[in-house]
């Protein structure tokens, strides 16, 4: 019995001082395992004198009881206390803050390009998209303008070799598309384009939308018509529009347009310098020459054409002073085109 004790006594500690379950697995298999103290003494039991051995018998199987729930009971606390660390190393504070993602939105260049094609499609234009690396011929010589023509000072081209060069302007698609494609033709091209130009209001690459109709019976008061609900829908209702004599080129008669100042509705203010309007894009009847060029006979066919600049458009519509900020790239900036 004294021995029974001594042995509960020698488990109990052993089994106090199992850190994990696998430590209290093995101390438990010292006493309860095949090798182990309980299982020796069951041995024991030969050696015993046959009367005595029922008794004996009765309190090894008593012992074995008593350790079998002790151990039972440890091992529960030790399932416990596991579990409890488990839940305290994995603790996660649902009233913590969360991380917010930052929205992006789309770059007011980006906004004003698609607002065109927007605007432009509805009238049944359909997008067409030039290389930016053009060749001498499509940019210049044949939007009648040779090697040695003055206008080519219009544009301080970026040249990268004797034949090719970025092309200073979209206007390089009009030859493109007429190549490929018969009359009638109603065509919006918007790309980059790049020229030796740097200040406050000129970069060296900026992007240009280009627009080209050509049928049958067109005429300046089409352009006027179309450029006009341009616009109304870009700027304001009550925008309007007018025509100055301008040249170019590759078209005849040549224009300037300019729209009535959607800050102050054309009565005078510093973004429109006190005049009342804001000149906006080139335009004109395409020149005889540029159809010839593609093989469209000017005298059955005629067209007018037009260019702008996007980023100019979108520094008037949205009040921006410095075209930098369209290429800086900072958030704050940009920010504030959401939605
Ligand atoms: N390509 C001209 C420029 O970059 C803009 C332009 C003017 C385009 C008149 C046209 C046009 O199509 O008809 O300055």
């Amino acid at each position: 019995m004294d021995e029974n004790d001594r042995i509960v006594e020698e488990a109990e500690e052993a089994a106090s001082e199992a850190e994990d379950s696998r430590a209290l697995y093995e101390a438990r298999m010292k006493f309860l395992g095949k090798a182990g103290k309980v299982t020796a003494l069951m041995k024991r039991m030969k050696e015993i004198a046959a009367e005595m051995r029922p008794a004996f018998g009765k309190q090894v199987n008593a012992l074995r009881e008593r350790l079998e729930a002790m151990f039972a009971e440890h091992e529960e606390k030790m399932k416990r206390q596991e579990l409890e660390r488990k839940l305290a190393a994995e603790q996660v504070d649902v009233t913590m803050p969360g991380r917010r993602k930052r929205e992006g939105a789309l770059h007011p260049v980006t906004r004003v390009k698609n607002e065109l094609i927007d605007i432009f499609s509805g009238m049944g234009f359909e997008v067409f998209e030039g290389p930016e690396i053009e060749n001498d011929y499509y940019n210049f010589t044949a939007l009648n303008t040779p090697a040695d023509h003055p206008a080519r000072d219009m544009q301080d081209t970026f040249y990268l070799t004797d034949e090719f060069l970025l092309r200073t302007q979209t206007s390089a698609g009009q030859i493109r598309l007429m190549e490929k494609k018969k009359p009638p033709i109603k065509m919006l091209s918007p790309g980059r384009v790049f020229r030796s130009d740097d200040d406050a209001t000129h970069s060296p690459m900026f992007h240009q939308m280009e627009g080209l109709v050509v049928d049958r019976g067109i005429t300046l008061c089409d352009l006027q018509g179309m450029l006009d609900k341009f616009a109304k829908e870009m700027f304001s209702e009550t925008s309007k529009t007018r025509l100055r004599p301008s040249y170019f080129p590759f078209t005849e008669p040549s224009v300037e347009v300019d729209v009535s100042c959607h800050n102050c509705g054309g009565k005078g203010c510093p973004l429109c310098k006190g005049t009342g309007w804001i000149e906006v894009l080139g335009a004109g009847m395409v020149n005889r020459r540029v159809l010839e060029n593609c093989g469209v006979d000017p005298d059955e066919y005629t067209g007018f054409a037009f260019g702008m600049g996007i980023e100019r458009i979108a520094m008037l519509k949205y009040g921006i002073n410095n075209i930098k900020l369209l290429t800086e790239n900072d958030v704050r900036f940009l920010e504030q085109f959401k939605g």
